[in-house]
């Protein structure tokens, strides 16, 4: 049997269309949300990752201000761009592009973006909301999987979840949101003993790792529901070959391309899981769905009266408030 496919484009294009009556409304009040985009340096992943949000803010009719500081910045001419955006009253999220060049002190400057317009949930502050379940912008990843599962009527609460990589951006926030949500939740890592057995409990998986096929089908329970965060390019023609050994098509874009995508996931764990995200098109869509979504709210919330009179309550909608940027209902009333 094949998994039933979970497909990111759509669930992202439901996002968009709640997304854009919001911008509508924000618009009749003469607001337009604003999202700064730093991208310092010219590392092409990097590159092409925040062209596809400003490509996105301009879809949805957000401003958008594109940053590029050169690779050699220093750290205080960086926090000097930070406390300018901060500053700015048009600009209502900040986002710089991880990861930043060595010489960069990169916690000082996520801690100096103000957290009211931290649109990435990286702030320590948006991070202990999160953790205390008290509402925040939460980390667009995280928050775009719990969008996945909810959309798709996938039960968390009381699921076995398993998340598969232990990182501030995805893994750490993921797993809060996972548990807030009542899943009984595990996180594995590198020193995780016997991993295969471990995954195989979920009945939820989401993998986080970054190396690419690295959970094959042996590490899922038939039935579970897969999320893959994974987007590896492989360039080998060895691996690529054995990792799509049962996939004609995806070889024959290598050979033309001579690169291809490749999750966290085996392409072949499709035959055991019940449900799951493609790569490309499940998790990656989201994740810039919920970038909108947090700019969005952010500036309902930074703009005070005029933001709110919209007819659309901030702590209720903002497309993806259950389960994402609010801690679901309950949660606050399980005790353990
Ligand atoms: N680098 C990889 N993922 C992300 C993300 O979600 N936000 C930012 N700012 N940088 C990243």
């Amino acid at each position: 049997m094949s998994a039933r496919i979970l497909n990111g484009n759509a669930i992202r294009d439901q996002i968009y269309a709640e997304l854009e009556h919001q911008i509508s409304s924000l618009g009749a009040a003469g607001i337009r949300p604003g999202l700064a985009a730093v991208l310092v340096g010219d590392n092409p992943a990097s590159k092409l990752y925040v062209n596809s949000k400003i490509a996105a803010c301009r879809k949805l009719g957000l401003e958008s201000f594109f940053i590029t500081p050169p690779a050699a910045i220093s750290t205080e001419e960086l926090l000097r761009i930070i406390k300018e955006l901060n500053e700015r009253g048009d600009v209502d999220g900040i986002l710089v592009q991880m990861p930043l060049p060595p010489q960069i002190d990169s916690k000082k400057i996520l801690e100096a973006v103000d957290p009211s317009k931290d649109v990435d949930g990286f702030h320590p502050v948006n991070v202990g909301k999160l953790v205390a379940g008290r509402p925040s912008l939460v980390a667009c990843t995280p928050a775009g999987v719990m969008e996945i599962l909810r959309r798709s009527e996938i039960p968390v609460e009381g699921a076995n979840a398993v998340v598969v990589g232990r990182s501030d951006i995805v893994g750490k926030p993921m797993a809060l949101l996972l548990l807030h949500a009542n899943a009984t939740v595990t996180i594995c890592h590198s020193k995780t003993r016997d991993l295969p057995a471990t995954v195989r409990r979920a009945d939820i998986v989401v993998a986080a790792i970054g190396r690419p096929a690295m959970v094959t089908p042996d590490f899922i329970q038939p039935g579970a529901a897969v999320i893959d965060v994974g987007q590896n390019v492989v360039t080998s023609a060895a691996a690529a070959e054995n990792i799509f050994r049962n996939f004609p098509e995806k070889l024959e874009s290598f050979r033309a391309k001579g690169s291809v995508l490749v999750g966290d996931c085996h392409p072949d764990v499709v035959q055991t899981a019940g449900a799951f995200t493609p790569v490309p098109g499940g998790v990656g869509p989201l994740t810039i769905a919920m970038l909108m979504s947090n700019t969005v709210r952010a500036a309902r919330l930074r703009r005070g009266a005029a933001a709110t009179a919209t007819g659309v309550p901030v702590h209720e909608t903002a497309s993806a408030s259950r389960g994402a940027h609010a801690v679901p209902s309950g949660t606050q009333a399980a005790k353990s």
